[in-house]
Formats: C-alpha cells, structure tokens, sequence
C-alpha cells in the first residue's frame, strides 16, 4: 500500500502512539484526519483534526460522513485500563471490550464502504502481544485484545473481496506515558531492552503497510506469538 499521496485517518491522536502515527502519516506524504475525543489537544501541524469517540456511534458516524476520501483506517485509540476479571469493576470490564472490540468494529463498518470505493484501502488494527498470553494486574485488557484479533482475522476474510488489506498491528511494550504509568502502579519491572519507542513501533507499523503485510509484529510479539504452542503464560 503506497502512503505517499494516501489519505489516513488515525483514531486516539492527541497522544501515545496515535499521535506518532499521524506525524509519521504526514511526513511519508498522506493527508491524515487526526481524531480525537477532545480535539482540542490534538497538536499535529498539517493534520486535519476531527472529534471521534469510537465508542459513540453517532461520532463514528458524523466522522465517516466528513471523511469520505480515506483510504487507509488506523484503529489504534483504546481504554487500556481494565483491571482484574474476576475481582475488578465490571464496568471497566465492559469498557474494554466497548473500545478495543465494539469501538474498533464500528469504525470498520462505517469505513468499509468508504474504503471500497477508494479502491479497497487498508485497515491496520493496533492489537497487542497480551492478545496471546494474559497480564498480571490486567487481565481483562489482555482478553479485549484477544477478541480484537479474532475480530481482525474475521474482518480480513470479509474485506478480502473488496480488495481491502486488513492489518494487524502487534506491539509488545511501548513506552508511552500509559506503559510506564501502569507499571509504577502496579510495581512491575519492564523488561531491558524490549520496550520501544512509539516512533520505532509506528516506523515498523508504516513499513510493514507498505510492503503488504498482513501482520506486523515487533521481537517482543514474535516470542509471545511462538510461545501460543506451549502452556498459556503471562507477559513480564
Ligand atoms: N503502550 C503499549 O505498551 C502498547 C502495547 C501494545 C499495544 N498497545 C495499543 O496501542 C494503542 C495505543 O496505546 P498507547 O500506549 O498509545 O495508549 P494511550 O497513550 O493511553 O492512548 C490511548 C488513546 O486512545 C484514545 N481513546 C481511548 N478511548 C477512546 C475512545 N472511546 N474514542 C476515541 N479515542 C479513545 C485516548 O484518548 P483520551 O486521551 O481521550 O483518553 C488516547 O488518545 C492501544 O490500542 C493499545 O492497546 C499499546
């Protein structure tokens, strides 16, 4: 998929890796619909900024209508927080599963028909290696990120005929403010010399785009992914 010239639009952009891939978007030569649930703290000069929650679908909706020349759909906004499924608020529970699963869902269904018309497109849904083991003190984000991955592989095979190429994105650990934030609280050691910076993941996401790939992974998601054959395992 050529990004030069290509017209993205990126969901969660005012900070964390949403943010990187909207910058790097622009510099790679697309136009990028930087979206946001408060636009207001979207600061990326050439973008063209949008309000969007994921989780309204009238603000998907309002979105799609706006963005009618997209070609390329970055699903990356998320809630990350979710907590402990057995003994956690079962509300923040359902809200995993509304951004990452519902959320990401909606904006596939509205974009689909945009994007079949823009000639297929690609989709990339930022997913994470927890999709493939669990994490201690947030089990119930490591769930919701399962079902996005199946919901990926599903999406894929509909969209196929469309000539929509639809990709995932499998971070390990990111150190944006929400990885080191959730690691302090909950006393956790990130690994050395496995967390990336969100412009290397992005660069990675970007490159892997290109070439066609239909899925992008980074080392960490590569030893998560081959550890799916031995007995189930909690990252860190
Ligand atoms: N960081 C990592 O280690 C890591 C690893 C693997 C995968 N990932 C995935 O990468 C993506 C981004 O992670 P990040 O670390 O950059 O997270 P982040 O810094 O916490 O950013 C999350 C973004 O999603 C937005 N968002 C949340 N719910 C939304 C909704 N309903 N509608 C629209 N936007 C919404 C947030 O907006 P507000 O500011 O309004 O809350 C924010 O812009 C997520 O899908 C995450 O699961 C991250």
């Amino acid at each position: 998929m050529k990004l030069q010239g290509a017209t993205a639009l990126v969901t969660g952009t005012n900070r964390g890796i949403g943010h990187e891939f909207a910058r790097q978007l622009l510099h790679r030569g697309a136009k990028v619909y930087a979206t946001a649930r408060r636009p207001e703290l979207v600061d990326i000069p050439g973008a063209e900024v949008l309000r969007l929650d994921i989780t309204d679908q009238s603000s998907v909706d309002a979105a799609a209508e706006v963005a009618q020349d997209v070609d390329i759909l970055i699903n990356n906004a998320a809630s990350t927080a979710g907590g402990s499924l057995v003994t956690g608020d079962l509300d923040a529970i359902r809200l995993m599963i509304d951004s990452n699963y519902y959320g990401t869902l909606a904006m596939i269904r509205a974009f689909a028909p945009i994007l079949a018309r823009n000639g297929g497109g690609a989709i990339v849904n930022v997913l994470s290696a927890v999709a493939w083991a669990t994490v201690e003190g947030n089990t119930a984000y490591a769930a919701a990120k399962s079902a996005q991955w199946g919901l990926t592989n599903g999406v894929r095979l509909e969209l196929a005929s469309q000539g929509t190429l639809v990709a995932a994105l499998v971070p390990g650990l990111v150190g944006t403010q929400t990885l080191l934030d959730f690691a302090e609280r909950e006393g956790l050691e990130l690994p050395e010399g496995v967390v990336l910076e969100p412009a290397e993941i992005v660069r990675l996401a970007l490159d892997g785009l290109e070439a066609g790939s239909i899925e992008i992974l980074d080392p960490l998601a590569v030893e998560t992914k081959a550890a799916l054959a031995g007995p189930p395992r909690a990252i860190f």
